[in-house]
């Protein structure tokens, strides 16, 4: 069975609204998802909500809300945050979702069942908020723990453990033989650092249902729950698994399987092993080290690659609910639309690096990208076509063709490489290409001088295509415009393919749509 390009993000804890970051990752996985769909490959891109865990248990209390209300309201949100994103997402998971719980606890078990866990009690401090155990280590230098941990306590209690040490060295060596495993590179060096200056800590895996209960119950003894992470993790298996991947479905019993209750008509190519999960860098240590080795362990095939985005500030500043330092994505689509949003994330920060919001920036790319760069070039092009030649495109002229080839050839490079800013610069280089080819030809002052009229005929047709090609370069980043150039152009398709970006496919003689601007000015 052929195999489906499996793209995912991380799942995002439901204990608040969506943030800036939670848009910016679920839009660069769309992109790529998007940009693959274009090269013309098979596609499956999951996304969705981690809705177990102190976290979120404690966010429903705040809200005196049971924690299955709470989540149901906030689950919904996100997936409407996901269509608000133009996610273009074939799934959306929820770790409540019954065909989880089932893939959770059928996996626990058998790892439990092959000796890969086992019971131990642990004494020490224990950050609630983070649900997380520390160590001495964990202390500064006065005794006191990061703020992050929230007030910290010493507890004892007994806990199941999952082995962690005696796959090491096999981890160190996988992620040395396949150097895309973990990208970009500065995080593959921070994984391998980590592995080769520490013995890893065996993982905890459960926590007692008499101070947890919003977890899914542990299979082989009902007095835990299982801890957030392990149960998140597994999403990225579950899905598949629910759409009848013969590879996990055969880690499952009849009665997980009844439970999983696997659609009915199976997709017709396989989804696991993942080639890509999106996730940001605060939870690299639980998809590179943790989810390999539960993977080795469940005898599947590793991912592909873990693709590790960097944090966003606002104002220089960490984004916090409490100190008011946010940015509503939600509110910024409803003022300056979806592709505006979209465009400034994906342009402004690399996948890798951290970046930094401000406002003055976001209008500042507007106004010059997106208002005066690519809008004034597809407006004005097209409405001298219309004012011109009553709309008909003129013969085919290849003036820009070699320019524009260049500019196909090096998007196409960086999408299937993930390079998306690189893309965006590439793509903008024509813009601006084409604009200055507007005002060097001057087809206001050509339009005047019947004898220029051939001339005339073949700067339109250049702009004309030009405008064509960038729709479907920028459809990964920008559908709805692309969208819009589309029927500008008077063209009923859809501009998803790659392909059609080839110079000379727009055909004269034929009658363009009406103008409009695609990002009105601002001032
Ligand atoms: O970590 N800038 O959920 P989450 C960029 N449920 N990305 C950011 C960010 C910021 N300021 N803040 C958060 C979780 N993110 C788990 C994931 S996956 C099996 C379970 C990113 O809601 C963060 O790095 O805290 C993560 O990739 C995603 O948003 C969800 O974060
Ligand atoms: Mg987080």
């Amino acid at each position: 069975m052929t195999k489906a390009f499996y793209i995912t993000t991380a799942i995002d804890y439901v204990n608040g609204q969506p943030h800036l970051g939670h848009g910016y990752e679920k839009v660069i996985a769309d992109v790529i998802a998007r940009a693959r769909r274009s090269l013309g490959e098979k596609v499956f891109f999951l996304t969705g909500v981690d809705e177990h865990g102190q976290k979120v248990q404690q966010a429903a209390v705040n809200e005196g809300k049971s924690p299955q209300a709470y989540c149901d309201e906030l689950a919904a949100a996100f997936k409407d945050f996901a269509s608000k994103l133009g996610l273009s997402n074939d799934d959306f998971i929820r770790t409540t979702d019954r065909r989880h719980e089932a893939v959770v606890q059928a996996l626990l078990a058998k790892l439990h069942a092959s000796g890969h866990c086992y019971k131990a009690t642990y004494k020490g401090f224990y950050s609630p908020k983070e649900e997380t155990f520390l160590t001495e280590r964990d202390r500064r230098p006065d005794g006191t723990f990061d703020p992050s941990y929230g007030e910290v306590i010493e507890l004892e209690e007994d806990n199941y453990y999952f082995r962690l040490k005696q796959h090491q060295r096999w981890l160190i060596e996988h992620i040395e033989a396949n150097p895309d495993f973990i990208a970009p590179p500065y995080r593959r060096n921070e994984v391998l650092g980590l592995l080769n200056n520490n013995v890893l800590e065996d993982l905890c895996i459960t926590r007692p249902a008499a101070r947890l209960t919003w977890g899914i119950p542990t299979p082989f003894d009902p007095s835990f729950v299982t801890y957030v992470w392990f149960d998140a993790l597994i999403n990225y298996v579950t899905v598949p698994a629910s759409f009848g991947d013969s590879a996990i479905l055969s880690l499952l019993n009849e009665s997980d399987k009844s439970s999983l209750a696997p659609r009915p008509s199976p997709l017709p190519f396989g989804l696991w092993p993942a080639d890509i999960h999106v996730i940001g860098k605060d939870i690299i240590k639980f998809h590179a080290v943790f989810w390999p080795i539960m993977l080795k362990t469940m005898e599947l095939p590793l991912p592909k690659q873990i693709l590790v985005h960097g944090f966003w500030q606002k104002d220089g500043q960490k984004l916090s609910k409490s100190t008011g330092n946010i940015v509503d994505p939600i509110a910024v689509i409803d003022e300056w639309g979806l592709d505006a949003f979209r465009y400034y994330v994906v342009r402004e920060l690399d996948i890798g690096p951290d970046g930094n919001w401000t406002d003055a920036g976001f209008r500042a790319r507007y106004q010059a990208e997106l208002a005066n760069g690519l809008g004034n070039l597809v407006n004005r092009s097209l409405s001298m076509l219309k004012r011109y030649r009553n709309g008909l495109v003129p013969a085919r002229s290849d003036e820009l063709a070699s320019e524009a080839e260049k500019v196909i050839r090096e998007t196409v490079a960086n999408l299937r490489s993930n390079q998306l800013q690189a893309a965006l610069q590439s793509v903008w280089s024509l813009v601006a290409r084409a604009n200055q080819y507007v005002d060097h030809t001057a087809p206001f002052k050509l339009a005047k001088d019947p004898a220029q009229a051939k001339r005339l005929d073949e700067v339109l047709y250049n702009l004309a295509e030009t405008c064509r090609i960038l729709a479907v370069l920028l459809w990964p980043f920008l559908p709805a415009t692309a969208g819009k150039i589309y029927s500008q152009l008077g063209l009923s398709e859809t501009p998803d393919k790659l392909a059609d970006a080839a110079w000379g496919r727009l055909s004269a003689d034929r009658t363009i749509g009406e103008p409009a601007a695609l990002f009105p000015r601002r001032d």
